[in-house]
């Protein structure tokens, strides 16, 4: 396996089963100190410089809670309009990270533009971990998701993935690349104008994951071990922000999970996860049902950022 210290965490392309396996098995060493809202000086010294070009609510603060757990220090922005990169100036992402390198041991990057972390990563000393680009991918959220699944149901392999909703989104990438680790079967189910691209699918099909696509999810929701949702009343992720403006619609049943339809239709120990935030395609009453776990994938956020911190800065090979 390869190691991860000093590495970049980019993308779940190339992630490969035994390091998902190795990450989980960190996190679970991380989660008692998290569980106990402890902190301890694992990471005591280093300094996490945190980039975010967009707006976060969880990313952002579950990576600054973990380095703080860890008795590290957290420095950076949360709104790029209050540095270089956001005014007159527009200040390249090279000319920043070659800036932040110096600021820190570890730069956490969310950005509007696809591959900005990537191009980070080309000229950082330091590891960079993306937290969400564009339309692209969100590596830590997806091992959390994961990490979540394992938990809660006690593996990944043979379990059924039923993902609903805007395919364009990073999350829904990410986590076709790493079902291609394990032997699982994933449903998508999107509305036609965010429906998987086909050289996304063609990556999937390349990495020999079964998959097919569904029209509603009440077809499909029966076969579901895992529902994985995202929602298709949805901001656009390759600007910096979008305001809330006036009518936001509704989501079309096609692609809503509600507590009726898990009733109804679901396995009885189906889970439902959401990133969140979410809009009304997960009806707030389907909080207190059996099947609600994305309170867990909230607080395994935490434990999964603790994780990758102590990985990418070396303190647990
Ligand atoms: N799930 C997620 O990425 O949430 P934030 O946008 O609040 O970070």
């Amino acid at each position: 396996m390869r190691s991860f210290q000093g590495r970049d965490i980019l993308s779940l392309k190339d992630f490969e089963r035994e390091e998902f396996f190795r990450v989980f098995q960190v996190a679970d060493q991380m989660e008692p100190i998290a569980r106990d809202r402890r902190s301890c000086d694992l990471l005591k010294n280093k300094i996490l410089v945190t980039a975010f070009y967009q707006p976060s609510t969880r990313t952002r603060l579950a990576h600054e809670s973990a380095m703080l757990r860890l008795g590290g220090s957290v420095t950076g922005f949360s709104d790029a309009k209050m540095t270089r990169a956001g005014d007159f100036y527009q200040e390249s992402i090279k000319d920043t990270v070659k800036m932040l390198e110096y600021y820190g041991d570890a730069i956490v990057m969310r950005h509007f533009q696809q591959g900005a972390p990537h191009e980070a990563a080309k000229w950082a000393s330091v590891p960079v971990i993306n937290a969400g680009d564009g339309w692209g991918e969100h590596p830590t959220q997806v091992l959390t998701d994961l990490y979540t699944v394992n938990k809660e149901r006690g593996r990944i392999d043979g379990l059924k993935f039923l993902c609903i909703g805007d395919m364009r989104m990073r999350t829904m990438h990410s986590i076709g690349y790493a079902l291609t680790q394990f032997d699982c079967e994933a449903i998508f189910i999107s509305p036609k104008e965010m429906s998987p691209t086909e050289e996304w699918k063609a990556e999937l099909k390349a990495k020999n994951l079964r998959f097919r696509e569904a029209e509603h999810v009440e077809q499909v929701i029966h076969e579901a071990d895992v529902i994985y949702m995202e929602p298709v009343v949805q901001a656009d992720y390759t600007k910096s922000r979008q305001e809330s403006g006036g009518e936001k619609g509704t989501t079309p049943a096609n692609y809503k999970v509600t507590r009726e339809l898990l009733a109804a239709k679901g396995k009885s120990d189906a889970i439902v996860l959401h990133s969140l935030p979410r809009m009304d395609e997960l009806p707030a009453d389907v909080d207190a049902t059996k099947h609600s776990r994305y309170w867990q994938e909230a607080f395994n956020g935490v434990v999964m950022r603790m994780a990758l911190l102590n990985l990418v800065l070396g303190k647990s090979e």
